[in-house]
């Protein structure tokens, strides 16, 4: 049988680390393209591939970035690929308010690098592209979101994750390229990085056992997210590639909780109990048997402007791509809590 060749760029993230497993798990021959600051820090840049054996004869590294158009036609040219996952991001929403240009360089410039060395190539007819949208496009648009609804971001990651998708859907359209958008929601997982809401808490709770030191410091409370899980996701990313036309699809649970109603489900899923007093910037998350302060407010995590309230409707994926979620949030919660656990012990013995 041909074995497919798959490229997958920022594949040293949450979602390369698991979508190169479920590729090479399928028999395909993977190469990541990482970005230098990966490779000046080996050991913790790759940590996710290592985790997850990726690392092989499978695999290839390429040492690159989506915003260097030599570089990613170059790439492309010599890899040859059947498919072409666009995963590499400045993922983080609020650091994209610090530093919208390079948003706009990694997550808008990205695609369109790759979208033109896929046309100038002339490989339109071998390749088939994946874009890495986000339900962070939608902003502002009352729930619940699905492809037909309007898009307001509120943030300049929300905005560059637009021009991205607009530029995909337009190559598709013009170009012919084959080219699809994966509108993901909030997706977690025991591999997302620690500065996003999810991690840092199950991480802080995790390390409670350990002994109380100080408080977990958080932003807004009362953000509202639909959270799936992303080993669900890539599986999703796939099969969209898989589908007889290129076509944008929502990736979604169904199901949303706020801030502070994760914080609740992951403190008590280790026997604490928190009681909210105060409010605003003065609200405290305190700890009802011993009167601890668990978690405080700080304004720093607060975003100019925030989104407040995602809840997908992924009835599209469910319908033509036969797509739908096995890891519920109570499991999803149990393994990040599970592995930060396991890591802390690690850490313990010095083998962290
Ligand atoms: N990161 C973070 N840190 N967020 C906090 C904190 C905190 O201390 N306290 C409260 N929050 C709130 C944020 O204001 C936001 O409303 C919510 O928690 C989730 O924040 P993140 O986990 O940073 O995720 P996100 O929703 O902004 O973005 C994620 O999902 C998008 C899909 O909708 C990222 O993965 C994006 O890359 C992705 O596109």
């Amino acid at each position: 049988m041909v074995q497919k060749k798959a490229l997958i760029t920022g594949v040293a993230g949450q979602d390369g680390a698991y979508l190169a497993r479920f590729l090479l798990d399928k028999g395909y021959e993977v190469h990541g393209l990482v970005r230098w600051d990966s490779y000046v820090a080996k050991r913790d840049g790759l940590r996710r591939l290592n985790l997850l054996e990726v690392l092989g004869p499978y695999f290839s590294i390429h040492y690159g970035d989506v915003s260097d158009a030599h570089n990613i036609a170059s790439v492309i040219k010599s890899t040859k690929p059947d498919e072409i996952y666009n995963l590499a991001a400045l993922s983080h929403v609020q650091v994209s308010f610090d530093v919208p240009a390079s948003s706009f360089d990694i997550n808008a410039h990205g695609i369109l690098n790759i979208l033109e060395a896929v046309r100038c190539l002339d490989m339109e007819e071998r390749v088939r592209i994946y874009q890495a949208s986000s339900s962070e496009m939608f902003g502002k648009v009352p729930a619940p979101q699905n492809e037909m609804s309007a898009m307001q971001p509120c943030s300049p990651y929300g905005v560059s994750k637009l021009a991205g998708y607009h530029l995909a859907r337009l190559y598709r359209e013009s170009y012919g390229l084959w080219v699809c958008n994966g509108i993901l929601f909030n997706h977690e997982s025991p591999l997302r990085g620690e500065d996003f809401v999810t991690h840092k808490v199950t991480r802080y709770v995790a390390e409670l056992e350990h002994g109380y030191q100080k408080p977990l410091s958080l932003g807004n409370l009362e953000a509202i997210r639909d959270w799936g899980d992303a080993r669900d996701y890539v599986r999703g990313m796939w099969m969209m590639m898989q589908a007889e036309e290129p076509d944008d699809f929502v990736l979604a649970s169904g199901q949303a909780l706020s801030v502070r109603a994760f914080v609740d489900a992951a403190f008590s899923s280790l026997g604490y109990q928190i009681e909210w007093r105060g409010s605003g910037l003065d609200e405290l998350g305190v700890d009802a048997e011993t009167g601890n302060v668990l978690v405080k407010i700080d304004e720093a995590f607060y975003r100019p402007l925030e989104l407040d309230h995602l809840l997908g409707d992924a009835s599209k994926a469910k319908d033509i791509l036969a797509w739908k979620p096995e890891i519920g949030f109570e499991q999803m919660l149990r393994d990040m809590i599970e592995h930060d656990r396991k890591i802390i012990s690690l850490e313990g013995n010095g083998d962290g």
